[in-house]
């Protein structure tokens, strides 16, 4: 492929509905800016655009929940949101809000030439209905059992737990996320994007040939929708919170969530181009609508289906627009050992962090790029983070130039030495080599992984020039050799002066602040990429500036208090009611007779094992007083066996035993279990006598 003339990188559109987390940054807006960084040191032109996602049903959900309008929603979060990325470094080049009124009419003008192409199937189709809420209920109105894996919780537009999308018609069991109730079909218009047809034109088969070079978690989420068959998908909804629908006769509808968000990147663009301060980088039709440009989206694994296939179908149905170059998505990332989410208050929060660890961005940049989730899910720990910081980039990194700054102060006043005669020892002209070797090799590699977009491996090269900066002074000993060999010091320490200037240039799309920070204590601030592969970058005489230390050690202190704050949240978690559940009807009346037929009975555990190869069975004895029982229960996903021991535990005494995996199981434990899938044991009180009587 040849080189483009401009890149226009996106991340997407955050829905404007709560503050922005680890997992966020770690997700989509990191790698973009970490990209378009590197883009832009190499002098490439560059348009980075993001902006709020507004619109949808995470907003309108949002704002029932906390009693307010959803445009007090999107207004309270486009700034701390917006703020947040700023604080870390997310260099956007325009942020944008599709609330605007340019995004209002970009998406309808691209809807309505869609429509007047003919483009669009009309159809009327029954869609869920809420008759107590009086609203149909597209996408995150309404969840169920997703039909592919089991997840209880999927919703009408995807399953989080799978991937798949959905349609609200495929739900097992679906409820109204407004009211709990059962929804009834209602026939209601709307207008479908023939996924089907497009799937098979020819244009669409050329564009998908474009995955063979993509990241194989995007390639793997594309081909089996593809071989699965697309579907046509509305792409508008019976909804009061969006951008209108631009046509007669659909009055009290707005486009799709997933039709007008990623227009979001075109109208932020126009935006942009729109303001003065841009005016070098020509109009809008350059950036969308021109060969030339490489279009970059930056996502998160559950946006892949609406940007690898939807987003190009509707540019490709336009006609005008170009198609995305690549969509570089990570998995997702979780949080001592569970998922990150905002509900439960399981995250670290960006504006949080910054109270902790002010001034502090490039320590999480840092760790979020080494354990980004770029081919699978992968875990954010606070110990992680506190070895990462305190063996990386304290020992390594900063190590390395606190001790070349330290022995330029003393030897040198804080210049770079002039060298009168070249290095002739074997022995230190052998350590020079392997430390020359190293760093090129990293460089190279990390400029091979910056193009692949394997920010994860990059970084890693970096550090691995001060490891080779570091090794090069641990094998000369300049602070030692300096009494017996003052003129081979001096071509050590120009060497590793040279090698503190890459540090800095190439810290620049990972850390930026360090960089920043790093080329002022080089006295050079104008260092840059173009410099990076020259053996000399700072010259003889040069004056360095002040001496900083680039990274603290980070304290077990520091780190105790983050983990006592998540211990708090999961305590608080597990002793909240459960609210949001729908609750089982009830079953029909039963006679007094029937109840007594049961004889339960208080029991107490006295041993618990897992059953070999049954997932969900654990074997138990339980003390009922007057017998021990071997009972085998089904909860071995929520209860670990050294857990029960002890538990008091309400047993089904007279069931009539039955033979599970080969063993005869006594009887029942009696469970209480809700939407979530979890299971609680229906507990008594500690002093009760063992066998005696439940009723
Ligand atoms: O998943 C999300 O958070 C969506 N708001 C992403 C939209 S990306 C783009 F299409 F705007
Ligand atoms: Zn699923």
């Amino acid at each position: 492929m040849t080189e483009p003339k401009r890149y226009l990188v996106t991340a997407a559109l955050p829905y404007a509905n709560g503050p922005v987390h680890i997992g966020h940054l770690a997700g989509c807006y990191l790698p973009a800016d970490i990209y378009v960084r590197y883009l832009k040191a190499q002098g490439k032109e560059v348009i980075f655009i993001c902006g709020s996602d507004e619109h949808g049903v995470p907003i309108t959900i949002k704002a029932k929940k906390e009693g307010i309008t959803p445009q007090q929603v999107v207004d309270k979060y486009d700034g701390i949101m917006k703020n947040a990325f700023k604080d870390f470094g997310i260099d956007f080049s325009f942020y944008g809000r599709t609330s605007s009124k340019t995004h209002h009419d970009t998406a309808q003008e691209f809807f309505r030439n869609l429509y007047d192409k003919g483009i669009f199937k009309e159809e009327i189709t029954n869609q869920y209905y809420d008759v107590e809420a009086n609203q149909f209920l597209a996408d995150r109105y309404i969840t169920g059992t997703c039909p592919r894996c089991g997840n209880n919780n999927a919703y009408g537009d995807q399953c989080e737990k799978c991937g798949t999308t959905l349609s609200p018609t495929d739900l097992i069991n679906p409820k109204s996320a407004l009211s709990g109730a059962t929804p009834v079909l209602k026939e209601t218009k709307n207008w479908f994007l023939p996924m089907d047809t497009i799937q098979q034109s020819a244009p669409f088969q050329e564009y998908i040939k474009r995955f063979d070079a993509w990241k194989s978690n995007i390639k793997g989420q594309c081909s089996s929708w593809l071989t699965e068959g697309l579907q046509p998908r509305a792409m508008t909804r019976d909804l009061d919170w969006g951008v209108p629908v631009p046509v007669e006769g659909a009055d009290g509808k707005v486009l799709y969530v997933w039709f007008d968000a990623p227009i979001g990147y075109i109208s932020a663009t126009k935006e942009f181009l729109a303001s003065p301060s841009s005016i070098d980088h020509g109009p809008w039709t350059n950036w969308w609508q021109n060969e030339d440009t490489a279009l970059i989206h930056f996502i998160g694994k559950d946006n892949i289906v609406f940007h690898a296939i939807i987003f190009p179908m509707m540019l490709m149905t336009h006609g005008k627009y170009i198609l995305p170059t690549n969509v570089p998505a990570n998995e997702f990332l979780n949080l001592e050992g569970d998922k990150i989410s905002t509900s439960r208050n399981w995250a670290v929060w960006l504006h949080e962090y910054l109270i902790d660890f002010p001034n502090r961005q490039d320590e999480l940049r840092y760790v979020l790029t080494s354990i980004a989730p770029e081919t699978k899910d992968s875990e954010f720990t606070w110990k992680d983070y506190q070895t990462r910081i305190n063996s990386e980039l304290v020992s390594i990194f900063g190590n390395f130039v606190n001790r070349v700054m330290v022995l330029s102060d003393k030897f040198y006043e804080g210049k770079i030495p002039t060298i009168n005669t070249p290095l002739s020892d074997e022995k230190l002209l052998t350590c020079r080599q392997v430390c020359f070797d190293g760093v090129a090799q990293s460089l190279h590699a990390m400029r091979e992984d910056l193009d692949a977009v394997k920010l994860r491996d990059a970084q890693a090269e970096f550090i691995n020039i001060a490891r080779a900066g570091n090794k090069y002074l641990a094998d000369t000993e300049p602070w030692k050799l300096i009494k017996t060999d003052a003129e081979s010091v001096k071509q050590i320490m120009f060497d590793a002066l040279q090698i503190c200037a890459k540090l800095a240039i190439a810290a620049a799309p990972f850390l930026p602040y360090t960089s920043n920070k790093l080329k002022a204590m080089l006295g050079d601030e104008n260092l840059n990429w173009n410099a990076l592969f020259n053996e000399t970058i700072l010259l003889e005489n040069h004056q360095l500036g002040k001496h900083e230390i680039l990274y603290k050690q980070l304290e077990d202190e520091e780190i105790q208090k983050q983990l006592n704050r998540l211990e708090e949240i999961k305590k608080a978690n597990d002793e909240q009611p459960i609210k949001t559940q729908t609750l089982a009807e009830l079953k029909p009346d039963i006679n007094y007779e029937d109840f007594e037929k049961l004889d339960l009975r208080v029991g107490k555990v006295l041993e618990a094992e897992k059953v070999p190869k049954a997932d969900k069975l654990l074997k138990l004895t339980v003390d009922l007083g007057f017998e021990k029982r071997t009972i085998l229960s089904g909860i071995a996903e929520y209860y670990k066996p050294e857990e029960l021991v002890g538990k008091l535990v309400t047993v089904v005494a007279n069931l009539a035993p039955r033979k599970i995996r080969g063993i005869e199981s006594q009887g029942m434990l009696l469970m209480a279990g809700n939407d979530f899938g979890k299971l609680y044991n229906v507990s008594t009180e500690k002093d009760i006598e063992l066998g005696s009587v439940v009723k």
